[in-house]
């Protein structure tokens, strides 16, 4: 989708659909007062009383014969007295989005009036994201009942004119959503389709310019002695992949930010099979990863002064003749070695490896997000992902971003009184410890193996997808690690 600026007059601008807001008291924008005065359009919806009165609600209105604009869409962007919050900028985008998208529309310009919380870029940076991730389908696996959206080119309309602010908005914003709708879609895609190897190729597909592309082959996996994430691919003959991003936009001597994705394209639970009900959803199992794909897509976008590393551990957790059972000992990569008592505990198993290899970029901080338990479902539902930190002020800035983001994740403990629930008679520890808070003591094994860097952990196996009727990956927490890098909704 192309987004560009327009100034001038609004009622000789060509387009499909005209969009003008109006406040819940009834009052007109500067845009729609003019049009109006000579259309007399927004006066009958009046007279009807049908005037959208909710932040977000709209309504069609016919142009008149003659006019520039074939349709006027009016959204409601709350009342004059009170200034639009975050997640009501993008909730009004989105509803305006979806509205444009019912009607295949393929042009639209949006006569804006920012009448918010934020300054104009961030104003103009959520409508893009918004009407970018509103205009996601997913139509990849689909031969019927598929709707193309139609929307090519979205324009914002200044009564005033638009400044450079507004247009790096609009760029800004279109990178986030492409980089969100990135992640949305590796979690849909099936588990035949999105394996390992396709994680892979899409990772080098990203690479050039300031983005280089590694990715470790089994045998080099092996090499490192990555026996917690060897152990856990040893079930499947899909060959695993570990993938290294290098995103270098700042200086040489400046440590990166690493971000280390969990990257189970199937979760079975292995030997430890998991019950039939929902195990669909276990190709959702590789949304972490998905997460550090889509924030490279938006990095290699906007080119910021930084320096990034995407890691991800890739493969599938398969039951077989060759697969792990409970009770196997192995050694990850730091020395220390794992009681397997439970072959679905896996994605923690991947993570130390991944953990312990990031060591050699001597990072500023490093953060891993993860569909880790079950448990963190059960503690936060699907509204916060769960975060823990082995430094508060890196807990504290992910939990601003989240904020910022409308993106939120909620602190949990990871204190010591944990960590003995993972003692083994028969290695250095456990892969579980027990139903009883579950996702503190995953939290507490990664812990283990993040000793000598800033480290913060996003379970996000509540986040990541919605189920029932609205099935699908939802693209988080790309929105709140973006901030967290770029300041990307705070100007
Ligand atoms: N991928 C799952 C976690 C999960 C389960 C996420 C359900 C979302 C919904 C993970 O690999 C897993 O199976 N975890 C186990 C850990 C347990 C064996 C200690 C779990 O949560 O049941
Ligand atoms: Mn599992
Ligand atoms: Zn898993």
């Amino acid at each position: 989708m192309d987004f560009s600026l327009k100034a001038g007059q609004l009622d000789t601008l060509r387009t499909d659909c005209l969009i003008v807001q109006v406040y819940a008291d009834k009052t007109l924008s500067k845009a729609a007062k003019a049009l109006d005065e000579k259309y007399h359009l927004l006066a009958r919806l009046r007279e009807l009383d049908e005037v959208p009165q909710k932040v977000g609600n709209c309504a069609w209105v016919m142009s008149p014969k003659g006019a520039s604009f074939k349709r006027l869409l009016v959204v409601c962007a709350g009342s004059t007295s009170r200034k639009l919050t975050i997640q009501e900028i993008k909730s009004s985008a989105q509803s305006v989005a979806k509205a444009l998208k019912n009607k295949s529309i393929k042009s639209a310009v949006w006569s804006v009036e920012n009448h918010s919380e934020v300054d104009s870029g961030v104003f103009a940076t959520l409508i893009a994201e918004s009407v970018t991730t509103g205009f996601y389908s997913y139509t990849e696996t689909k031969t019927q009942n598929i709707s193309i959206p139609a929307l090519t080119k979205f324009t914002l309309h200044g009564v005033d004119k638009l400044d450079a602010v507004w247009r790096n908005g609009l760029q800004r914003g279109k990178s986030i959503g492409e980089g969100i709708n990135t992640a949305r879609h590796l979690g849909n895609l099936p588990g035949n389709i999105c394996t390992p190897t396709y994680l892979a190729d899409r990772a080098r597909a990203l690479a050039g310019g300031k983005l280089t592309v590694a990715v470790l082959e089994e045998k080099q996996i092996a090499k490192l002695g990555m026996g917690a994430f060897m152990s856990v691919a040893a079930g499947s003959d899909q060959p695993a992949k570990f993938i290294v991003m290098e995103y270098r936009g700042g200086a040489a001597n400046s440590a990166p930010v690493v971000l280390v994705g969990k990257g189970i394209t199937f979760d079975t639970g292995g030997i430890s099979i998991k019950p039939g009900p929902a195990m669909d959803e276990m190709k959702f199992d590789m949304c972490g990863a998905a997460s550090v794909l889509g924030v490279m897509t938006t990095l290699k976008q906007l080119q910021p002064r930084q320096n990034v590393v995407g890691i991800i551990a890739a493969t599938e957790n398969m039951p077989s003749g060759k697969a792990t059972k409970p009770g196997d000992v192995v050694t990850s990569m730091s020395g220390q070695t794992i009681e397997i008592l439970n072959t679905d505990a896996e994605g923690r198993l991947v993570l130390c490896d991944a953990l312990t290899y990031v060591e050699r970029f001597k990072p500023k901080a490093v953060i891993d997000i993860a569909t880790l338990t079950g448990a963190c479902v059960i503690a936060l539902g699907n509204h916060a992902s769960g975060l823990y930190a082995n430094d508060q002020a890196l807990a504290d800035e992910l939990l601003a971003a989240g904020q910022a983001a409308q993106d939120r994740a909620w602190q949990m403990p990871l204190w010591d009184d944990y960590q003995k629930a993972l003692d083994s008679n028969f290695a250095d520890m456990a892969n579980v410890g027990g139903r009883e808070g579950g996702s503190i003591t995953a939290a507490c094994f990664l812990s283990r193996y993040t000793k000598k860097y800033n480290w913060a952990h996003l379970d996000i196996a509540g986040t990541a997808w919605l189920g029932g009727g609205a099935k699908g990956a939802t693209g988080r927490p790309v929105g709140l690690l973006l901030q967290y890098l770029l300041g990307a909704y705070s100007g």
